[in-house]
Parts: structure tokens; C-alpha cells; sequence
């Protein structure tokens, strides 16, 4: 046998070893997620994830790859959180709610606490349209603009461990509910109506919003719209004065709790 071969013979034998200890590990990810879960635990514990990197290290008896180790250590973490939520939350976690609730910023978070896929119905529907949505409600009003988001939302059908932050009208249609409601669960972040103007006093990209200081249109829009986003939501979350982490973490309670 050549040297190469020899070579090729160690790294057969090694994948294999991997692939049943990689398998192993995994097997006692899932046990620490039913004992987490029985014991009501927090599930996501970045402390424990800082104190593997850490240890690994020490592991090796040649520093040489101690980067290497790490980038493989990083993406074996991710790997199991995703498990785990995969185990927990085996549908889309579907943020609703008025414009300024926070769906994107919370989405994003969430996606990443769980390393879920993060999809914005808003971005959606510019990428495939490509102009802004100011520019879609200029040229084809709010009617254009409500047939491309059925559109966008058609196409997540079949998407699925996936957290979708939807625009503020989308699920005033009940067609766009019913697809959403199939593979997911229906998250409401809730928002006062003086927090609703803070936040988006300066906005631009609003056109429905574009002119606040006419409070009457945003209390008629919030009259019509609550008691929709109140019925078909299967959670509530009042984000008045919180934080986006705090929030996210809020929601990944009560979805465990529902
Ligand atoms: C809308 C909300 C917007 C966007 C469009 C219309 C609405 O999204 O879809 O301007 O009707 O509430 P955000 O809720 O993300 O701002």
C-alpha cells in the first residue's frame, strides 16, 4: 500500500468513528431536551455553549488546530440547537401584529436563538416585485400591493421550521390565514397605539401610516384590525417596554407552554 492510500485508510477510519460519536451526540442533545422540558427548564443556555468551547480546547494536544476546532465546534452547536427546536416546534412560528410591533426585529432574533430559517413577507414581496413597497403602493395602490402579498404568502405553502414576520395587513385576508394557520402557529405581538407612534413617528416606509399626525386613521386601522389579530392568534405577547431578546424568549415559553 502506498503512503496515500495509507492516508486515505486513517481518514475512512476516522469519518467512521465520527459519524458514530456525531450520532451519539446527538442522541444525548435530545435526552437533555426531554429532561429540560420535563423539569421546565430553560432550554437555550449560552453559558453551557461558552463553557464547551472553552473545555474543547484543552482537549487538543496540538494548538496548531485550535481554529479549526472552534469552527467546527461552532457549526456542531448550531447543529443541535436546530435539532432541538426542530423537535420543539415542528411548524413555522408566525409573527402578526400592527406595523411598529417589532415582527422583523423579534423574527430575526428568534430565528437565531432557535436557528430556524427567517422569512419577511415584506421583503418577499420587493424581491420579487423589485421596487419598495412605497413605490407598489404608488403605482398600483393598496389593492396591487394586497395581490402580490397573497402572492408571497401563497408561496410559503409548503415552507416549513421556518419563522415568518408578516406585514400588518396580511392576515386581514383569510385566505392568507388559512395558509398560514396550516403549518404554523400564530404569534400576536401587541402594541399600544402611543408606542405604535414613537416608534414610527420618523418612518417613511409606511404609506399607510404616512401621515401620523392624523390619529383618528391610526385608531380606525387599530379598531378594525384588533379583534382580528385577537381571534386568530394563538399566542399573545405585549411588547410594550421590552427588549427584542426578552420578547423572543417570551414567545419560545408560552409555544412550549401551549
Ligand atoms: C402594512 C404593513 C407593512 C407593509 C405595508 C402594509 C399594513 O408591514 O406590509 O406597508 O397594512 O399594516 P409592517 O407591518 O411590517 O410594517
Amino acid at each position: 500500500m502506498d503512503n496515500l492510500e495509507k492516508a486515505r485508510k486513517i481518514i475512512d477510519d476516522c469519518d467512521q468513528k465520527i459519524v458514530a460519536i456525531f450520532e451519539e451526540r446527538l442522541e444525548a442533545v435530545l435526552e437533555v431536551l426531554a429532561y429540560k422540558k420535563e423539569h421546565k427548564l430553560s432550554i437555550f443556555q449560552p453559558e453551557r455553549e461558552e463553557n464547551i468551547l472553552k473545555k474543547i480546547n484543552s482537549y487538543l494536544t496540538d494548538e496548531q488546530y485550535s481554529g479549526e476546532l472552534e469552527s467546527l465546534y461552532k457549526q456542531i452547536l448550531k447543529i443541535s440547537r436546530k435539532l432541538q427546536s426542530k423537535k420543539m416546534f415542528p411548524f413555522n412560528i408566525v409573527l402578526i401584529g400592527f406595523m411598529g410591533s417589532g415582527k422583523s426585529s423579534v423574527g430575526k432574533e428568534l430565528a437565531s436563538l432557535l436557528e430556524m430559517d427567517y422569512v419577511d413577507t415584506d421583503e418577499l414581496i420587493t424581491q420579487n416585485a423589485k421596487i419598495s413597497i412605497n413605490e407598489i403602493f404608488s403605482t398600483s395602490g393598496e389593492a396591487g400591493f394586497r395581490r402580490l402579498e397573497r402572492d408571497a404568502i401563497a408561496s410559503l405553502r409548503d415552507v416549513k421550521n421556518t419563522v415568518i414576520a408578516c406585514g400588518g395587513g396580511a392576515v386581514l385576508v383569510a385566505e392568507n390565514v388559512e395558509i398560514l394557520k396550516d403549518n404554523g402557529k400564530l404569534v400576536w405581538l401587541q402594541v399600544s397605539p402611543l408606542e405604535v407612534t414613537n416608534r414610527l413617528k420618523a418612518d417613511t416606509q409606511r404609506p399607510l401610516l404616512k401621515d401620523m399626525s392624523n390619529t383618528e386613521t391610526l385608531v380606525e386601522m387599530l379598531g378594525r384590525r384588533l379583534p382580528i389579530y385577537n381571534e386568530i392568534s394563538q399566542i399573545k405577547i405585549d411588547t410594550d417596554d421590552k427588549e427584542t431578546t426578552e420578547i423572543a424568549k417570551e414567545i419560545i415559553e408560552k409555544l412550549l407552554a401551549l
